[in-house]
């Protein structure tokens, strides 16, 4: 499809810090304007596991971008098909969250997964969910969130799902860890996390995930 085509198709970009709820409003969303839905984090999630299973280190950059720009996945539904191999739950691991977080200060690693990113807009339309949707990667997106909640919600809403799933956890733990990720994300030089111009702000300290959802649905409306 044409450039000025593509650039026709309605983005909804929804960024936020680590464990904002903003991946579980983002497919809401989706699903309920029966958009597609793209979950960044998990792109540099993937070049966290992979870069592990080679032996390269997250500081690495130059190992990191050919594995970056070369990266055999699918999407297929909610599933993430890693070299023909199930990761969807691989990459879920706070391992991973926190190697991604350590892959993706690398410009050249941000640059490599661009187009990759841009191939998901296609119609009728997008959820973006990241950290650099608004800013770098959709800038003209339709309609632009900041989705945050106090990091100590962040840290209880992990907890649980972690409780839930099985797995240990420590709460002092994971605020530390949000925390340090927090300050990873937003202090970084390129496409630091932030709540550009033009961007809603979405506390959802105190609200469910429906009225979340609800909410961006207005934001969306409003924006036509
Ligand atoms: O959203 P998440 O927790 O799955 O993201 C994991 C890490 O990936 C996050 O700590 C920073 C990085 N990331 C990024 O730099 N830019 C994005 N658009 C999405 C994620």
């Amino acid at each position: 499809m044409n450039t000025s085509l593509v650039s026709k198709i309605p983005v909804i970009a929804i960024d936020g810090p680590t464990a904002s709820g903003k991946g579980t409003v983002a497919q809401r969303v989706a699903l309920a304007l029966g958009f597609h839905y793209l979950d960044s984090g998990a792109l540099y999630r993937l070049v966290g596991l992979v870069s592990f299973q080679k032996g390269i280190k997250t500081s690495d950059e130059a190992q990191l971008i050919p594995l970056a720009k070369e990266l055999d996945v699918i999407f297929q539904e909610d599933r993430i098909i890693l070299a023909g191999e199930d990761a969807s739950d691989a990459i879920r691991t706070e391992a991973m969250g926190l190697r991604a977080s350590e892959v993706a200060i690398h410009p050249g690693v941000r640059e490599a997964l661009l187009t990759r990113q841009h191939n998901f807009r296609s119609a009728p339309g997008l959820v973006a969910d990241g950290r650099d949707m608004g800013s770098v990667v959709f800038p003209d997106a339709k309609t632009k969130v900041y989705l945050t909640a106090s990091v100590e919600a962040r840290a209880e809403r992990r907890y649980k799902q972690l409780i839930a799933k099985g797995i240990s956890a420590n709460m002092e733990v994971l605020l530390q860890d949000l925390r340090e990720r927090d300050a990873r994300d937003s202090g970084r030089s390129h496409s630091p996390l932030q709540a550009v111009s033009g961007s809603h702000y979405l506390d959802t300290t105190n609200l469910t995930v429906d009225q979340a959802v609800r909410q961006v649905l207005d934001w969306y409306q409003d924006s036509h």
